[in-house]
This record gives C-alpha cells, sequence and structure tokens, in this order.
C-alpha cells in the first residue's frame, strides 16, 4: 500500500502521516514514511523531535550515507526517512523531491522490504517536483488534507485537478481527510465540496488539543495519555484507508475550474461558520 499525502501548508499532512504510520505499525505492517518537505518535518514526532539526516544532506554532502543510516528506525516496523531540502532562498524544494524518488529507484531492493510507503508531501504542485512520487509511480492513491477554510478548499481542488491529468494514468483519489480548524465547521459545505469533486471524504478529525501537547513532547497521541480519543480517531482513519474505501480513478474525478470554484465558495458561503451552541466551547474534541 503507498499514499501520498498532499495538502496546504500547515494543515496538517504531517500530523495525519506520522499517526498513520504509527497506526499501520501497530498492526504489524513495514512502514516507510517520506517526508517530502524541505522542512523535514514529518519526523519530529516520531523521534522525539530529533532531526534525521535527509536526501540532501546525502547529494549535497556527498557524505555517502547508506539507506540504513538515511531511513531512521521510529519504532518497530517505521522507518522515516526525510528528504530535506535547500537553504532557504536557495535551490528548488520540489527538484530535492524528484532526487529522493531517483534514490528510492535505485535502492529498489532496500524498498522491497516494506509494505506500506507514506510520502508527506508539501502541497505545491504548481511546481513539477512535488508531483514526483506519482510521475515515477510509486504511488496510485493520493489522500487530501484539508480543513473547512477557503484557502485550502483551493489547494484541495488543484491537486484533484492534478489526479485527474491524463499523464498520471493509474492514479487514484483515496480521499479528503477534513482536519478541521473549528469542530463546528458546517459539515454539509465539505459534503457538498466532496460530492462536487467527485471524491470521497475518508474521514473528518476534529481540533484536539492533546494533538498538539503530544506533538511539544516529541511523541504522537499513542503515546500520550490525554491523546487516547485523537487515537482513537486515527486508528478508524487507518482502517479506513487499509480497507481502501471507495478510491476515485484520477480519470472519474471532476476538478472545478476556478471559475467554478469561486462559484461553489459564493453559493455556500464556506467562510461562514457554523452555529455555536449556547454555553458550548469551540474545539471541545
Ligand atoms: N486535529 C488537530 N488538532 C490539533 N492540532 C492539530 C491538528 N492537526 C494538526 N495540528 C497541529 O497543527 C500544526 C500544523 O500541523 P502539521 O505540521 O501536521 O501541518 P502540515 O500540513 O504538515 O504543515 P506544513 O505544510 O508546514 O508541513 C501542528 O502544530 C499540529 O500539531
Ligand atoms: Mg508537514
Amino acid at each position: 500500500m503507498t499514499l501520498v499525502v498532499y495538502g496546504k501548508g500547515g494543515v496538517g499532512k504531517s500530523t495525519m502521516c506520522a499517526h498513520l504510520a504509527m497506526c499501520f505499525a501497530r498492526e504489524g505492517r513495514k512502514v516507510l514514511l517520506l517526508g517530502c518537505d524541505p522542512k523535514a518535518d514529518t519526523s519530529l514526532r516520531l523521534l522525539g523531535g530529533k532531526r534525521p539526516p535527509t536526501i540532501v544532506d546525502m547529494v549535497t554532502g556527498l557524505k555517502g550515507y547508506r539507506f540504513q543510516e538515511l531511513a531512521v528506525r521510529s519504532r518497530p516496523g517505521l522507518d522515516i526517512l526525510e528528504t530535506g531540502g535547500p537553504q532557504p532562498g536557495q535551490g528548488c524544494g520540489g527538484r530535492s523531491v524528484a532526487t529522493l524518488c531517483q534514490y528510492l529507484e535505485e535502492h529498489a531492493r532496500e524498498l522491497s522490504g516494506y509494505d506500506t510507503l507514506i510520502f508527506d508531501v508539501l502541497g505545491d504542485l504548481v511546481c513539477g517536483g512535488f508531483v514526483a512520487p506519482l510521475r515515477f509511480g510509486f504511488g496510485r492513491d493520493v489522500y487530501i488534507v484539508s480543513s473547512e477554510e477557503t484557502a485550502s478548499l483551493f489547494a484541495a481542488n488543484n491537486i484533484v485537478r492534478v489526479a485527474a491529468e491524463p499523464y498520471l494514468q493509474g492514479v487514484s483519489v483515496g480521499g479528503i481527510i477534513f482536519n478541521l480548524r473549528q469542530n463546528d465547521a458546517r459539515r454539509e459545505v465539505l459534503e457538498a465540496f466532496a460530492a462536487r469533486l467527485g471524491v470521497p471524504i475518508a474521514a473528518v478529525m476534529l481540533r484536539d488539543p492533546a494533538i498538539l501537547d503530544a506533538e511539544e513532547d516529541g511523541v504522537t497521541v499513542f503515546d500520550h495519555k490525554p491523546g487516547k480519543r485523537a487515537a482513537g480517531r486515527f486508528a478508524a482513519l487507518a482502517a479506513s484507508i487499509a480497507a481502501r474505501r471507495g478510491a476515485v480513478p484520477g480519470a472519474k474525478v471532476r476538478p472545478m475550474s476556478s471559475e467554478e470554484f469561486q462559484s461553489f465558495v459564493r453559493e455556500n458561503r464556506v467562510s461562514r461558520p457554523g452555529p455555536v451552541c449556547a454555553g458550548k466551547k469551540r474545539n471541545r474534541a
């Protein structure tokens, strides 16, 4: 199983990827989590906040790391490989992702030791490098992380647009994971959005302070007592993804043009908040 996870910056991609990777590893799968972001932030919750060496360190430093040194073990059954990236203001992050894919192609034997790959990819698909995991044929199932906010939905629509490109034959959209900013966001808008694009909703994940707390301790909610409820939600998401319920071939999704997206936002009043029930606090998970 290979998941390629996209979404707007800061929407919760690395949070989802790290927790899904944990879920799959706990079930006995052999997971390789691939951070495809110059910030190399995928591993933060899985290595106690330590930064592992990256593919870009290897290429630029010519240090000749071996695969085993780059794919750092988080726990039994879960290794993490970070791509890294150029210094801010220099080079191209997307190109680093293409370098990662080349590296993976050259290490097919080591890769065959894993049964589950998860790519955590920066959402800027304007740069072709970020499509590399799909172009190289590593990933088939695209998952999109989005909040209920307009800018995030805009990025989600763009990702669906890429998945529909004929040159990416064989790619499917596994679903949208709505990771809410506000737990009282209007669900009917999210449902209308997914239905308009013709993609399933993989899950609606609640904002939960335990996730942030765990992150500050450099762990996932599975190793954090107050995170018990969030852990249950991640486990349910992992089970639904493993069952691959409702994945839609790229040829069948229906991305919106920019004008259609704008009409959708206007007609659905996307930024209007949901009703806050009297006496209830927002974002109680
Ligand atoms: N459901 C949630 N509840 C509470 N906090 C969350 C939730 N999801 C994500 N966060 C927090 O939001 C912040 C951003 O999440 P994350 O780093 O996963 O986003 P990202 O999409 O990977 O960002 P980037 O594009 O910068 O890599 C983190 O501090 C994370 O702990
Ligand atoms: Mg991230």
